[in-house]
C-alpha cells in the first residue's frame, strides 16, 4: 500500500499515513501528542480546521456540508478544510487553524 508524506507546517513535523487514510490518524502516530485538535469527528464542531497549504488534489473533496460549515465559521477558499473529513490519497502539507 502507497504511503503519502503529511507535513503538518504549523508544528514543523511530518507523517507518513496509507492512501485513503483519515488524516486525523496521526494522532496515534504522533504519540498522544494533539496535533490537530478534535471534537465531533463527524464535521459539526470546526475544532479540526486545516489550511492546506500544498495538494489540494490529494485529498477527497469537499462535500456540500462541510463547505457550508467552513463558510458559517467565517473562512472562504477551497484551501479550508476540516480534517476529520479528510482522506489523504497524496503528497499534503496542512496548517492546523482550529
Ligand atoms: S472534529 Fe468536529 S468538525 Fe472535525
Amino acid at each position: 500500500m502507497a504511503l503519502h508524506k503529511l507535513t503538518v507546517v504549523s508544528h514543523e513535523i511530518e507523517f507518513q499515513l496509507p492512501s485513503n487514510s483519515p488524516i486525523t490518524d496521526i494522532e496515534w502516530e504522533a504519540g498522544g501528542k494533539n496535533v490537530i485538535p478534535l471534537g465531533c469527528r463527524v464535521g459539526a464542531c470546526g475544532a479540526c480546521l486545516i489550511k492546506v497549504k500544498v495538494g489540494f488534489d490529494a485529498l477527497n473533496p469537499r462535500n456540500d456540508d462541510e463547505e457550508a460549515f467552513i463558510e458559517l465559521l467565517g473562512y472562504s477558499g477551497e484551501e479550508y478544510r476540516l480534517a476529520c473529513q479528510c482522506l489523504i490519497r497524496g503528497e499534503l502539507a496542512i496548517e492546523v487553524i482550529g
